[in-house]
């Protein structure tokens, strides 16, 4: 018999995909930053569900592995190289694309930088580039997808951090980014929603196996912020996705401007060892 202690530690243990395999089929997704991390996550999850994709990068061979482990699995995916900071390249990718993929319905901003510095000796460029690619490049994509987009019906969503919201130390660029692409959802669900485009962001706490994990949480500063996670846990990628899969389906219709926090709560308790690492106690 399940005691109520093992039905809530069930509840807080990541689940297999509850969706409909067919959940996403006839539908087109492009990907930026799908060659790697949540994105590349994102983008097998969106495969895995009936959705062809496409993915977006600036590193060939990233995106090769990805496309050919969703190919492998009876999954559709393509690719290209660019940088998201570069509108010209980027518009003509994802036109290639809509034409390769027979359209494209869905978008998700995924493709993001990141390091931790002091923000008294951050160069100016250093914040710009974090600007360009997090902001400027959700921007970029979401104005590149526009046409097609809006032929069907469509659905953006970007990748966030608690970090928008949460005033953090060593995040000064990361969290201005994430900040300003959810103004930009908010904005853009505004003048798109009338034209049949939902925009939504989800912005995740702490999650396990990625890059952003690594940059941002080394050595002792992983088990300090594990411990003030409120559900006691990193968050895995798999969460991430099946919150998007919500998002862009027939669930999340009557959704749009929102976003999402997935962070196991970590928010709830502000920005938690940064600041120790800041003033060099951890
Ligand atoms: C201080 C740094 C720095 C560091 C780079 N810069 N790394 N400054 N500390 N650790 C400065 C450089 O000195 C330079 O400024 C400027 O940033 C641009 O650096 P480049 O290497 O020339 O730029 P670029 O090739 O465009 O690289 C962008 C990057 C890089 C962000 C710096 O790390 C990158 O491409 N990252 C992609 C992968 C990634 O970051 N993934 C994690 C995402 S996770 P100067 O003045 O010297 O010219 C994530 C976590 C979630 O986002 C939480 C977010 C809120
Ligand atoms: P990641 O694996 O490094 O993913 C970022 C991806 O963006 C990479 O594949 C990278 O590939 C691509 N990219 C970077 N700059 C680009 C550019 N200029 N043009 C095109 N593509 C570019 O890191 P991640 O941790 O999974 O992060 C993914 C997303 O989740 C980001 O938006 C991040 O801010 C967000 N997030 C992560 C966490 C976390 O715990 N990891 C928490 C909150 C939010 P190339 O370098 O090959 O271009």
């Amino acid at each position: 018999m399940s005691t109520s202690a093992d039905t809530l530690a069930d509840m807080n243990r990541p689940a297999l995909s509850i969706f409909a395999q067919s959940l996403l089929s006839g539908q087109s997704a492009v990907i930026t930053g799908g060659g790697s991390g949540i994105g590349e996550g994102i983008a097998k999850a969106l495969a895995a569900h009936g959705a062809k994709v496409g993915l977006i990068g600036r590193t060939p061979e990233k995106l090769a592995r990805v496309a050919s482990e969703i190919v492998k699995k009876n999954g559709h995916a393509i690719y290209r190289a660019v940088d998201v900071r570069e509108y010209t390249d980027l518009e003509r990718a994802i036109t290639a694309m809509a034409i390769e993929l027979g359209g494209v319905n869905i978008l998700i901003n995924s493709a993001a930088g990141n390091f931790l510095a002091p923000a008294a000796s951050l160069s100016a460029n250093g914040f710009r580039s974090v600007i360009d690619i997090d902001l400027c490049g959700t921007f970029n994509a979401c104005r590149a997808s526009f046409a097609h987009l809006s032929k069907r019906g469509g659905s953006i969503v970007s990748i966030t951090a608690t970090q928008a919201s949460v005033p953090t130390p060593l995040q000064c660029h990361a969290g201005a980014a994430k900040a300003g692409i959810e103004k930009l959802t908010r904005d853009l669900a505004l003048e798109w929603g009338g034209m049949g485009i939902r925009v939504n962001a989800v912005a995740p706490g702490p999650i396990d196996n990625t890059e952003g994990m690594t940059r941002l949480a080394p050595g002792g500063v992983e088990i300090a912020l594990k411990k003030r996670v409120p559900i006691g846990r990193y968050g895995t990628i798999e969460e991430v996705s099946a919150a998007v899969l919500y998002l862009v389906s027939a669930a999340g219709t009557y959704i749009t401007g929102s976003t999402l926090l997935i962070d196991g709560g970590t928010s709830l308790l502000g920005p938690g060892p940064f600041l120790d690492m800041m003033r060099g106690e951890l």
